[in-house]
This record gives structure tokens, sequence and C-alpha cells, in this order.
């Protein structure tokens, strides 16, 4: 090694700080199968809160009232992070984003105006003068409403490059504290950003007082790679989602741009305030919210990401961790193990192992989730980290009485339908017992249910989905309804999918009770589960 690389390898090099903006509840959210209501973007905004994000989009105000009030409700609900809302280059927008994030500790104004000829001549028909011009003034209004303003220049990346700087240096000299410079297409290759945010911060005006930000689409899957290729250009904010979800191949993965960044701190020196643990935990989560499973393969919180299946690789990791893993499992909040706990495990080790997937739970409810898991203990080989995942979810406070099963038979009678008998019980006393047939064993004991309830429900959706491996894995059942205009979703887990269909809709049934919504005016339709 040369003297002068010894000499540089001893000074330590400061590490700059990365804003982590998420747009999972924005443009992750706004994809095809990834929408949320507004209780669920509340129950994702405190994890993004959780895992330390700095910016959160919560959504496009003016898009929908719906929008409107769920960026209201994490603006009011959710402490921490900035909480931004998107905004076009138009006064009613901007003022739907004042409006909507005013609660809000921090709040963002983020707005978005199309520069490029493409966009410029066929979808806003303007020209490079009033492009600029709207884009200053609707700037220079939502400095008016707030402190902090973002612009993005949609499809800069296919604006000439002169214009974009022109554009960036008005908008800073308007207010603006972020530009933001997205790949809307996802069209880039990493040198074409390097450069391109090199150039930025050379020649644009201003641009050391705000903070330059990459927003890279995956159509060509280069999304992380590019975001990686803005940083080390000096972009200090990166957009994106968990799991990458987001406008149609999706937006470059929070988790991958993270670890890339801690992995290769020694090439990028840059540091982010993610807490990572929590990165595995917040995938999953989102992964139940939206009913999307993870991809087994995907990077970082993937179920195969660290498991070693060929002998080669099982040797070289016994020998030494490092031969084929390059970050640990825990410190993206994997068990270093699949195989967690069995049927002689005590209740701490659960606490123990619920807190680590990101579960906690009082005493009073550990011991209810400590029985079912030594009943599942019981029934199965192993049990798994999704297991516990899957207990957990079935632990929802929301599902607890007053109903509760005591019984449930159900026999499939081949080509001749199904029939099933249910007994639940009341915590005011009443035993209730019903049978009933149906076409296929679910639909006979949802049936049951409801009749031993004395309700009728109005099925909208029911669902089944594994959520582990082997034939002995637990199904996941969600059963939507409507309900005197309201929608309501039920959810049950076990190894036996009639029983899982049970929960459901005993949760449904429950709810309907406790909410005193009364009942329901629709017969469960033959044809429906
Ligand atoms: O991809 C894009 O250009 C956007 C902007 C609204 C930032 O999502
Ligand atoms: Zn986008």
């Amino acid at each position: 090694m040369s003297q002068a690389s010894e000499a540089a390898k001893a000074v330590p090099v400061a590490r700059e700080r990365v804003r982590v903006f998420d747009t999972t509840l924005r443009d992750g959210e706004q994809a095809p199968g990834f929408s949320m209501s507004r209780a669920q973007k509340l129950r994702m905004a405190q994890a993004l809160a959780d895992l330390g994000v700095d910016v959160i989009e919560a959504g496009f105000p003016q898009a929908s009232e719906g929008d409107f009030e769920s960026v209201r409700a994490v603006a009011t609900e959710i402490r921490g992070p900035v909480i931004c809302g998107l905004a076009r280059a138009q006064f009613g927008d901007i003022e739907a984003v004042a409006r909507a994030t005013e609660t809000a500790e921090r709040a963002r104004i983020h707005i978005f105006l199309a520069t490029s000829p493409i966009h410029r001549r066929h979808k806003l028909d303007m020209s490079r003068e009033q492009v600029l011009e709207t884009a200053v003034r609707a700037v220079r209004r939502a400095r008016e409403l707030c402190e902090d303003v973002e612009f993005s220049a949609e499809d800069a990346i296919r604006t000439e490059p002169e214009f974009l700087i022109e554009v960036l240096s008005a908008v800073i000299e308007a207010g603006a504290s972020v530009v933001n410079v997205p790949d809307t297409v996802g069209y880039a290759t990493p040198e074409e950003i390097g450069s391109l945010f090199a150039r930025l911060r050379r020649e644009v005006r201003g641009i050391d007082q705000v903070i330059l930000s990459a927003h890279c689409h995956d159509d060509l899957g280069l999304a992380v790679a590019n975001s990686l290729a803005a940083l080390a250009a000096g972009a200090r904010q990166v957009e994106c989602t968990i799991g990458g979800i987001g406008e149609r191949a999706g937006n470059a993965a929070l988790e991958e741009v993270v670890m890339a960044l801690r992995t290769r701190g020694e090439l990028f020196r840059l540091d982010t305030a993610i807490r990572t643990p929590l990165l595995y935990p917040t995938a999953r989560l989102l992964a139940d919210v939206v009913g999307a499973a993870i991809p087994r393969n995907k990077a970082i919180v993937g179920e195969n990401a660290f498991a070693h299946e060929s002998g080669i690789h099982q040797h070289g990791m016994l020998k030494h961790r490092e031969t084929y893993e390059i970050m640990r499992p825990e410190d993206v909040g994997f068990s270093r193990t699949q195989l967690v706990l069995g049927k002689h495990s005590g209740k701490h080790a659960l606490r123990d192992r619920l807190a680590s997937l990101g579960h906690e739970f009082d005493d009073e409810r550990l011991s209810e989730l400590f029985t079912r898991f030594k009943a599942l203990a019981d029934k199965k080989r192993e049990v798994f980290d999704s297991d516990l995942d899957a207990l957990a979810l079935g632990l929802d406070p929301d599902a607890v009485g007053p109903w509760k099963l005591q019984h449930l038979h159900a026999t499939t009678h081949l080509g001749n339908g199904a029939s099933a008998s249910v007994k639940l019980k009341h915590s005011d006393g009443r035993l209730c017992a019903e049978a009933a047939l149906g076409d296929g064993p679910v639909h006979a004991v949802l049936r049951a249910i409801t009749r031993a309830a004395g309700m009728a429900l109005d099925i909208d959706d029911f669902q089944i989905r594994s959520l582990s491996n082997g034939a002995d894995a637990q199904g996941r059942a969600m059963l939507t309804v409507q309900h005197n205009g309201r929608e309501l979703c039920g959810r049950g887990v076990s190894t036996d999918i009639v029983e899982a269909a049970a929960q459901a809709a005993l949760e449904v049934v429950n709810r309907i009770e406790r909410l005193n919504l009364g009942q329901a005016t629709l017969p469960i339709a033959a044809n429906q589960a």
C-alpha cells in the first residue's frame, strides 16, 4: 500500500447525513394493488416514523376527499418526521396541502411540474417560459403558507440540462428548500444520473443552500443503482418506498438503498437515521396491510435473503459467516435462525422473539398468545417467525369478544355441498348452537356462525393465503363485508383454513356487535364463500 493511501486511510473522513423521504403512502399507494384505507395509512405512517424516516409523503390531498383526510390524519397523529403532501403547480392543490398538513409538527408542501419537452408539448401545452413562470409562482404561493417547500421537476431526466438548471435556480430563488430531480419514467443509467447530479451541483444557482434530492423509478430495474449514483454525486435526500412499491415497476426500495449505504459505508460515507432492525418488520407490516406477499427472493426483506440452501454455502457459513454473508440478518430485523421456538419454550422466550419481530404485548395479551402458541407448537413440527407473526396478527385487540367460538364441525359431501355446526358463547352467558349447509365447508361455517350470532352478512370479498412454508403452514382468511354502508374486515389465522374462516367471520360479527351497528340486511349469497 502506498504512503498516500495509508495516510488517506488513517484520516477519518466525515460522513454526511442523507435524508430519507418515504413516499410509500403516495407514489407507492397510487399503484394498482397497493391502495390503503385511512386507518391502514395511519398504521403504516406510525411504522415509518418508528423506522426513522425523515419525511413521510402521506398523499395527494387535492386528488380526493379520502386522500385529503388521510393526509390530515397522518399530520395530526404522527410525530417525528416531516409530513408532506403532493400538489400540482396550482394554487388550489397547494392550498389543499397547506390545510391537510396544518396540524403537523413540521409540514412540507411538495410541488411538481413537468419540465421535459415531451411533457411540455403533449401534456401541458406550455412553452419553456410558461413552465418557468408557473413553477416560480407556485413556489412563491407555497412559501406564503409553509416554510418547507419542495419542488420536483417531473421527468427531469429527459429535460434539456440547461433548462433544468434554469428552472431549479429560479425555484430556489423563489424559496424552495428542496429541489427534487425525478427519473419519472425510469429511463436513466447510473452513469447518466451521476454526471447530471454533478453538473447540477456545479451549475444550479443557490444549490448549496438547499437539499438536492433524487426520485428514481424502476422501469429498467435501475432505481436503486440510480439513487445511489445520485447520492454519490451530491444528492442528500433520497425518495423511496418500502419494498419499492410505486407507479408501474415501482420506486427505489428504501431497504435496499439504506442497506447499500450502510454495508458499503467505506465507499459512500453517508449515513441515514433509519433503525435498520425495523426494516423487516416494516416490510412485513406493509405486506399485511396491502395483502401482497413479499417475494421470497426480495433483497434485504425476502424470506430467502439470508437462507443458505446449498451444501457448499452452508459449509462456508459454518466455518466463517462472512464467506457468504455481507450483512447480518439481525441488522435488518431477521432472526438468525428460521426455526425459533418449540413446544418446550417458555413465555419469556416468546415475548423476546415477538419483540424482535416488532410485536409488543402487555402481560394479559401475552398470556392469551402463549396459550395459542402452545396449541400451535403441539400441532406443528416447527414454529417459524412467520407463524409467530401470524399469531400476533390474530391477536388484534379488535378480535376479542363478545362472541367466542366453542365448537366447530364441518363436513364436505363430495359433489353435494357441505355442512357445518357451530356453538358460540356470548360474554353475557348465552350459548347459541346452529348448523348450516353451504357450497363448501367455508360457506357452511360462515352461514352457521352468522346464524348463531343472529346476523346476516353481505360478503364483499373472501380470501385465504398461506402465511408460512410447508404442508402444515398457517392460512390467513380475510373476510370483507358491507354493513349499513360501512366496510368491515375480519381476519383469522390457523393451520386449518375452515377454522381461519370461522375466526374471520367471528371478528366481523363481534365488531358489528361491539360497534352496536345493528343487523345487516342481506343474506350471504350462495356463491360468495
Ligand atoms: O415520478 C415522479 O416524477 C413523481 C413526482 C411527483 C415527484 O412521483
Ligand atoms: Zn414518482
